[in-house]
């Protein structure tokens, strides 16, 4: 249990766990093998695994159940994390739909799994995609392309999360090449990516041949020059990552300034996170998910700095997930879904507006099993 927080708080977050594993155990009852996305009235209809096998959040889904696992030991998780990780590798034989995020993909399930049981097939698949990751990157450019098609410039903020995995491969092998991609990679971003005042763009379009930006379009934040919320999220937690694999103090440097600048935006609406930091007051839309990420980044960050600066992340992060337990969390067993109010794009459109997002229920269990220390560090 982090000693930060009161005998209140330590019994808010004990409780809130105790709610979060019964739920996840009754979701587990009833959803098979299904890798979740968004759930839709109430429950996960569609199985990612049959309608888009490389889908992004595809190893969330079980990055959640290895946390159980490490959590509480009970072979329900284990067991219906590596049917997850199994499934996972009609898209690493199919190779065509990857793209940048078999980090996100990997590192919750194989990699995961191969830290918490060594097992051996586990590793092999975590190398794979390590391979396939260090091969995105442009040597021109000094950085790992994002997505396919024509988009060869295209780099994004949501990338330094998907380092992890090539830190990994390095500190698992011996071999440098990986880790010296993540920290190229990461530079670029803090050149191209990161703005002088602590936000961040979502996308760099670089030229494929000299690395020179040539536009920062909005993606999926309200307009060019905004800050979309989950974007800032990424960077936050992401440069910490760096952080913690490199010991380099420039990336423990951004990650702190892109904190400070979520936090001060997060302070004017209750701790509630609003999905863009730089669209108009009307609508509001919330995104949960970014605040449920930057809260493990905040908890991250307080892990390195010295102890007279821990409390503005240690509290900063405690508030943000007290916050998003009142207002967004569904406890209700009988409806998939526990961290409601997520966003997937500001000009998403259609029925998903403020749903939950598998990603924003793995971010918010990791928050959780920080705050008692019992968390497993998958990045
Ligand atoms: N990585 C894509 C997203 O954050 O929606």
């Amino acid at each position: 249990m982090k000693e930060f927080m009161n005998e209140a708080d330590q019994a808010w977050a004990q409780e809130v766990f105790r709610k979060l594993e019964a739920k996840i155990e009754k979701e587990c009852g009833r959803m098979g093998d299904k890798i979740p996305y968004i759930p839709e009235n109430g429950r996960y209809q569609e199985d990612l695994g049959e309608k888009d096998i490389a889908w992004w959040t595809n190893g969330f889904w079980g990055g959640l159940l290895w946390q159980l696992y490490h959590a509480t030991g009970k072979d329900l998780y284990l067991q219906k994390a590596r049917r997850q990780e199994e499934r996972l590798d009609r898209s690493l034989e199919e190779y065509e739909n990857l793209y940048h995020d078999v980090g996100f993909m990997w590192m919750h399930t194989a990699v995961a799994d191969y830290r918490l049981t060594g097992e051996h097939s586990s590793f092999v698949r975590g190398m794979h995609a390590a391979n396939l990751l260090a091969g995105r990157f442009n040597v021109l450019g000094n950085y790992i392309r994002a997505w396919n098609e024509d988009k060869t410039g295209w780099m994004i903020v949501d990338c330094l999360m998907n380092l992890s995995l090539l830190y990994w491969a390095t500190e698992e092998t011996g071999d440098p090449r990986f880790a010296a991609i993540a920290k190229r990679h990461a530079d670029t971003a803090m050149a191209k990516v990161l703005r002088p005042d602590g936000s961040c763009n979502h996308i760099a379009i670089l030229n494929p041949e000299t690395g020179e930006v040539e536009s920062l379009p909005a993606g999926q934040g309200y307009g060019e020059g905004s800050a979309w919320s989950r974007g800032q999220a990424w960077a936050v937690y992401g440069f910490a990552i760096s952080y913690a694999h490199t010991g380099d103090k420039k990336y423990l440097d951004a990650a702190k300034s892109v904190a400070h600048y979520f936090i001060s935006n997060i302070a004017i609406t209750g701790f509630l996170p609003l999905c863009d930091f730089r669209a108009p007051m009307e609508p509001v839309y919330y995104d949960s998910t970014a605040g449920a990420c930057a809260a493990c980044g905040l908890l991250e960050i307080a892990g390195h700095v010295p102890e007279l600066e821990k409390p503005l992340y240690e509290q900063s992060a405690l508030k943000l997930l007290k916050a998003m337990e009142e207002h967004f969390c569904n406890w209700n067993e009988e409806e998939d879904g526990i961290l409601t109010m997520g966003k997937v794009a500001y000009h998403e459109r259609g029925e998903r507006q403020q749903v939950p997002i598998i990603y924003g229920d793995y971010f918010f269990t990791e928050a959780i099993l920080r705050l008692l220390e019992k968390d497993l560090f998958i990045w």
